[in-house]
């Protein structure tokens, strides 16, 4: 077992001695030399993070350390351990202090960033808001968002220009997370004026400055990316109560929501309501905007991933337009929930996209208790970086490792794979364990249908970034593709 819970069953109780004498510390660990009090720091660009990290694995093995100022990471990479850590929450394993503090000073402690009991209250409902039932029954309106994306990419084939893959991508993401969680049609895709995603693309940048920061400089003064922060933080919380009050107009206007809450915001202010609840009005707005944060980079960036490699493979990119449009019929755009079943080799492309650019390359936990963690004892308080690709790209675990072939998800008869469950257990973009993204079967509903959409309306021509150089990888808390732009023609031309 990757992981051994050490801590005494009471107070009183010794620590596992005899097994602890034989467990390596953290100071035996191998790691890259730094500098007193500071660390790592200076070796480290942040938004390259994950390719440090990456790299230190080649060089120091599967479990190594290393410090940024005076906080010190232990960095774990095999896919049993790190699955081991996030199973072991929340007991063992919870959101970093960090995190906790950072989110609470930003408004969206929520879900998220929850530890312990908070958590436990808040996961259930938030599971059932994002559940396949409920993102079938919204099904027609994720066709209707598509709709809106494929007239606007029109407008954009007709001018000619490249767009802003990213920013295009975005607007699609928030559309559809405000209208499944909050049930609110925002359409910031019909909009060309300034829209909700100006403010939230601020926050996961600033989150992650702070999270990696060598000591906690907000605490004694702010810098002038700090006041800008606040002024975007601002104007979230207004949109944030726009949600929670049109909520609350349709519980008040049609009491049987109270009975049957369409989503999680109607279904999180019944539970605010109720004598004796212990959710509060900051866990109700701490959700909204964590839903808006969680759904919007992360799908949009593994979107923009997938559609760069789909049009650097175009014989790939030929056998995904087969099959879309062997399932759509000739239509624009899938229409019938069914449709997206009939997407294995989409859903490939999709997996595959993730083995190669997860968008959460590193996932960081902190152990709540003294645990044993392959073979190394950790006190309570130790910071875990856990590392998700190193395994993805391992030639010994897929041949090839680091060609994109969707195939590899897929049985000989072209359906997607049972012998792929294997595969699952070392590629885990979502997490693992009882933390796992409840947003995943939105994600990949929202996936399949932009796809779908785009193969079957228009030809690619090209997908690039400005300078014409090689696309590089962001971190900023999700790992995203620099500045691709993406130029359309119709495909009827
Ligand atoms: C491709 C898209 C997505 C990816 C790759 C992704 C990935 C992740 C990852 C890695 C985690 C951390 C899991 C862990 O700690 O084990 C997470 C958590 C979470 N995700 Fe996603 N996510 C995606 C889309 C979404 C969407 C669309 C939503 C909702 C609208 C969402 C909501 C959440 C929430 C609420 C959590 C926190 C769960 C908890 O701590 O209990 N995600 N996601």
């Amino acid at each position: 077992m990757a992981v051994t819970d050490t801590s005494p069953p009471s107070a009183a109780a010794p620590v596992n001695p005899a097994g602890a004498a034989a467990l390596r510390r953290i100071a035996d660990l191998p790691g890259p030399k730094g500098l007193p009090k500071l660390g790592n720091a200076l070796q480290i660009k942040r938004e390259r993070l994950h390719q440090h990290a990456e790299a230190w694995a080649k060089e120091f093995g599967e479990v190594y350390r290393f410090s940024i100022g005076e906080r010190e990471f232990v960095v774990l990479s095999n896919p049993e351990v790190v699955a081991g850590v996030l199973r072991d929450r929340p007991e063992g394993f919870s959101r970093t202090s960090r995190m906790t503090e950072i989110a609470r000073d930003f408004g969206f402690d929520g879900v998220f960033t929850a530890n312990g009991d908070k958590w436990r209250r808040q996961r259930p409902m938030v599971l059932a808001g994002l559940d396949p039932t409920h993102i079938k029954a919204f099904f027609p309106t994720l066709v209707k968002v598509t709709e809106r994306l494929r007239h606007r990419w029109h407008r954009h084939a007709a001018n000619g220009r490249p767009m802003d893959l990213q920013a295009e991508l975005m607007r699609f993401t928030v559309d559809v997370t405000a209208g499944l969680a909050f049930g609110t049609d925002i359409n910031t895709i019909g909009s060309d004026d300034e829209v909700i995603q100006q403010h939230l693309d601020k926050i996961l940048p600033a989150l992650f400055r702070r999270l990696m920061a060598p000591l906690p400089y907000w605490h004694w003064f702010r810098l002038p990316g700090d006041r800008a922060l606040e002024g975007h933080l601002a104007a979230l919380n207004e949109a944030v109560q726009g949600f929670i009050q049109s909520a609350r107009r349709r519980l008040a206007h049609e009491p049987v929501r109270q009975e049957r809450p369409a989503n999680l915001i109607e279904a999180m202010l019944v539970e605010r309501d109720r004598e004796g609840s212990e959710l509060t009005d900051a866990d109700v707005a701490g959700n909204v905007l964590t839903m808006l944060l969680a759904g919007e980079d992360t799908t949009a960036n593994t979107l923009a991933w997938a559609i760069w490699l789909l049009n650097e493979h175009p014989q790939i990119a030929v056998r995904a337009s087969n099959e879309v449009n062997a399932a759509l019929g000739g239509e624009a755009c899938p229409t019938r929930y069914e449709q997206l079943g009939q997407l294995d080799f989409i859903e490939a492309c999709i997996h595959e996209t993730m083995r190669l650019k997860p968008v959460a390359p590193i996932i960081v936990q902190q152990a709540a208790k003294e645990r044993e963690v392959a073979g190394v004892l950790l006190p309570a308080g130790t910071l875990v970086m856990c590392l998700m690709r190193p395994a993805a790209l391992d030639d010994a675990r897929f041949p090839r490792a680091t060609d994109f072939d969707p195939d590899r998800w897929l049985a000989n008869d072209g359906h997607a794979a049972l012998a792929a469950s294997s595969a699952k257990r070392v590629v885990m973009p979502f997490g693992a364990g009882p933390r796992i993204c409840p947003g995943r079967y939105l994600a990949l509903a929202e996936m399949k249908m932009v796809l779908a959409m785009l193969l079957a309306s228009f030809r690619i021509d090209s997908v690039d970034t400005p300078d014409g150089l090689p696309v590089q990888e962001r971190l900023a808390l999700t790992m995203s593709p620099v500045g691709l732009r993406m130029a359309l023609g119709s495909a009827v031309d």
